[in-house]
């Protein structure tokens, strides 16, 4: 491990924190058309520093047009870019997005939300300091620290950077599987950075995500809406039947009715038990992130499991229903219940979709109705689940020891990161979640921010990994 490299870093965060700052100034909301120009103009500011710091290869792929209502706008590109080609060295593939979340002072934030400033608690605020351009300029000032130190690179290094994240990622599945065997052929594990600490206060390393099922389920039988003065009491009403059937899905206390669901997932094992005794993470966490104390479990070892490697299945809306205040008779003729399944290690998505439209019409046929009811799987992402043994996570483990003198956390996460396991499938390698930001930076809300540190011990953090990797036996 360099020492030049850890004091490079430090003495030049400011200017670190200025390219920050031209980044978040480029408005690369990617989910409005209107803003379309900014996200290419973030991938070609992108291509610069790339270029400018002697990055190879240095090349674009083109996911298409995407339909926008009806309307054809074009994609921005998927960026890749190398670093060092030495064959005897690991290479290394870095995944990052330069597109955010849209953003509006008029939201709430304090300040104009692309204008990185920075408060008196040194936090770096403005929208995509942490999600995610702040990780992804984090890799560029480890090339920057090489190139002005002199240094090679202790491993190769592969870019892939997408515009698109924040929508869906269209389009990028077919570009990885397309390069796995092409401009990815080389490459010996993926690292993302594009997720958080559990916490505010300790690293961790991310080795797990749940997947997520969603089901829309139709009740339809008038030909049109009702009104309740005539028609209530003479005819069987859609949501009537919605809510019966809907009603039979989850407790109150959070245990999935459909049966068979838990005959999937996978025991809890004592050893498995012992890794979340010392996760730093408190009740007044959750209790201050919920805004109230109505939680379900009340350890926090059940909390972290019941979102981590538990399935959960929650309900989240009826289309067609009257939602507006005051009174209204409506009888609605036809009302669409949504609600997803988290999924977890073995649950396989086929098994979990034949399991749920079994029991929601086994449950509709109880009613007696004449109603019909449909039910479909709208969605499904599979879960992922890495080897925290692999020699990826442990160099970065070493790395975090390294720069933060302190083991990390090993932590999975509720939510879902389809990327991770397209990398995974693709390239049949071992993907690790190297996060930079804290939990509460606010990533995809008002007030977004980056503190200083997480942003230059983080950059130290990511040249420190790819020492360590460097020095990791192959397997
Ligand atoms: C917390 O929940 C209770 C009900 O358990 C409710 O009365 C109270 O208003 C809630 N507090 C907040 C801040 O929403
Ligand atoms: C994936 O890689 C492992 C070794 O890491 C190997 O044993 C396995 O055969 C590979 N699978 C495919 C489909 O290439
Ligand atoms: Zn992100």
């Amino acid at each position: 491990m360099s020492d030049q490299f850890l004091e490079y870093v430090e003495k030049h965060q400011e200017a670190f924190i200025d390219r920050l700052r031209k980044a978040v100034a480029i408005p690369s909301v990617s989910s409005d058309p209107g803003h379309r120009q900014d996200v290419f103009r973030m991938a070609e500011f992108l291509q610069n520093e790339l270029k400018a710091l002697g990055a190879d290869n240095i090349e674009t792929r083109d996911p298409g047009m995407q339909d926008f209502n009806g309307q054809q706008i074009p994609l921005p590109p998927i960026v890749l870019a190398t670093v060092g080609n030495n064959p005897a060295k690991k290479t290394i593939l870095v995944y990052g997005h330069y597109d955010v979340q849209p953003a509006l002072k008029e939201d709430g934030w304090s300040t104009n939300p692309f204008e990185l400033v920075e408060d008196e608690q040194q936090r770096l605020i403005g929208r995509g300091s942490s999600d995610d351009k702040g990780p992804v300029l984090g890799w560029i000032n480890v090339v920057e620290a090489h190139k002005s130190l002199g240094l090679e690179l202790p491993v190769n290094l592969k870019f892939c950077l997408e515009g698109m994240e924040e929508s869906g990622s269209e389009g990028l599945d077919a570009i990885i599987y397309k390069e796995a065997k092409g401009y990815f052929a080389d490459v010996d594990a993926v690292c993302i950075s594009d997720n958080y600490w559990l916490g505010t206060t300790k690293p961790c390393l991310t080795y797990g995500l749940r997947g997520v099922s969603y089901f829309h389920m139709t009740v339809k039988g008038p030909a049109r809406d009702l009104h309740s003065g005539v028609f209530g009491g003479t005819v069987h009403e859609p949501m009537t039947d919605l809510f019966a059937v809907m009603s039979k899905l989850v407790a109150p206390n959070g245990k999935i009715q459909v049966p068979g669901i838990y005959d999937m997932v996978r025991p809890l094992t004592e050893e498995e038990q012992r890794t979340y005794d010392n996760i730093a993470f408190e009740m007044h966490e959750l209790h201050g992130a919920v805004g109230n104390t109505t939680n379900i479990h009340d350890e926090v070892r059940d909390v972290l499991q019941a979102r981590w490697r538990f399935p959960s299945l929650s309900l989240h809306g009826i289309e067609g229903a009257f939602y507006n205040p005051g009174d209204k008779t409506v009888v609605p003729a036809k009302v669409i219940g949504k609600f997803s399944i988290r999924t977890v290690p073995d649950m396989k998505p086929e098994k979990v979709t034949e399991l749920v439209c079994k029991y929601v019409n086994d449950e509709f046929a109880k009613l007696g109705s004449k109603n019909s009811l449909e039910i479909k799987c709208s969605h499904a992402g599979n879960h992922w689940l890495s080897s925290p043994d692999h020699w990826t996570y442990v160099a970065a483990s070493k790395a975090v020891e390294r720069v933060y003198n302190v083991k990390p956390d090993l932590t999975r996460e509720g939510g879902s990161i389809p990327v991770t396991l397209s990398f995974q499938d693709a390239l049949n390698k071992t993907v690790l979640l190297l996060p930079m930001g804290r939990g509460d930076d606010g990533a995809h809300s008002i007030n977004e921010k980056l503190d200083r540190s997480n942003y230059v011990q983080g950059t130290k953090l990511l040249g420190a990994y790819l020492y360590e990797v460097a020095a990791a036996k192959a397997e």
